[in-house]
């Protein structure tokens, strides 16, 4: 049984800093690599990690460089697709010794599991909020698929091409995904498309699949669904998906942290 998990949006920020003044997010990819270690023996084997983006903050070297440093200590190996805070061309150099980052163009990549594909899409458009997929994403995407015949695939990419309802990030989801969804929908297998960007657990249909948004590690994008409403954040725990092929493919939320228990529910019987 293939497992995946996908953790998304960690933002680190150079030492001394915190995103946006308030969040410290190396702590809380370090608490989630922490996490994802112990539970290990509860909820794995798991074969791959997938980032689903904004790995850093500001897509700097030093940002990079303390991103792999953290995701070092994590018994499990992982990649990664760009989001908005990333700077593809650092990025690239500073993965550039992974086998599945690409030396040029966008960074798309595929991994085949045996009962179960993995896609990764670039969605990153230089210095914009919002994402789009370039002809040659779309290309790579449509060629992959036909070759995996029909097998349950999960496809990641950075921005939600469906809307949340929080309005400031409908604003910077996935622009013109026509074509997108013509070639998930014609898809002849499971498909599950996941993304991060929203730093929210939100699932949505997307034409015949689901889209499935997964959390940030550390902070959240405020749930206010009010029109007008501002772009904030709340510090809501953070959390990682886990997906597996159980028949079709099962997904999980799992908070980052410590938690009280477990305890029998009958503990006398
Ligand atoms: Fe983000
Ligand atoms: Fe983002």
């Amino acid at each position: 049984m293939t497992r995946i998990i996908q953790i998304s949006d960690p933002h680190i920020v150079p030492h001394g800093q915190l995103a946006y003044g308030q969040v410290d997010t190396a702590t809380a990819l370090a608490d989630c690599v922490e996490t994802i270690n112990r539970m290990l023996p509860e909820i794995g084997p798991v074969d791959m990690v997938v980032v689903a983006g904004d790995l850093t903050d500001f897509g700097t070297e030093e940002e990079y460089l303390r991103f792999r440093e953290i995701m070092a200590g994590l018994e499990l190996p992982y990649r990664a697709v760009p989001g908005n805070h990333d700077n593809v061309a650092v990025m690239r150099a500073c993965f550039s010794d992974r086998p599945w980052m690409p030396s040029e163009g966008p960074v798309n990549w595929a991994l085949d599991f045996g009962d179960l594909a993995l896609i990764g899409l670039d969605s990153n458009v230089a210095a914009c909020a919002y994402g789009n997929l370039s002809e040659e994403t779309l290309s790579f995407l449509s060629g992959t698929l036909d070759a995996q015949g029909g097998k349950p695939t999960i496809v990641t990419m950075h921005h939600p091409p469906v809307m949340t309802g929080i309005e400031k990030m409908d604003l910077q989801n996935l622009r013109d995904s026509t074509k997108l969804k013509a070639i998930l929908s014609g898809y002849s297998g499971e498909l599950r498309l996941t993304c991060g960007h929203v730093h929210r657990n939100i699932v949505a249909p997307f034409g015949s699949v689901i889209c499935q948004i997964g959390p940030g590690v550390s902070h959240a994008v405020t749930m206010d669904l009010r029109e007008g409403a501002p772009n904030c954040l709340t510090k809501e725990p953070g959390g990682f998906l886990l997906h597996e092929m159980r028949g079709g493919i099962v997904s999980h939320h799992i908070p980052v942290g410590r938690f009280d228990g477990p305890y029998l529910f009958y503990p006398d019987r």
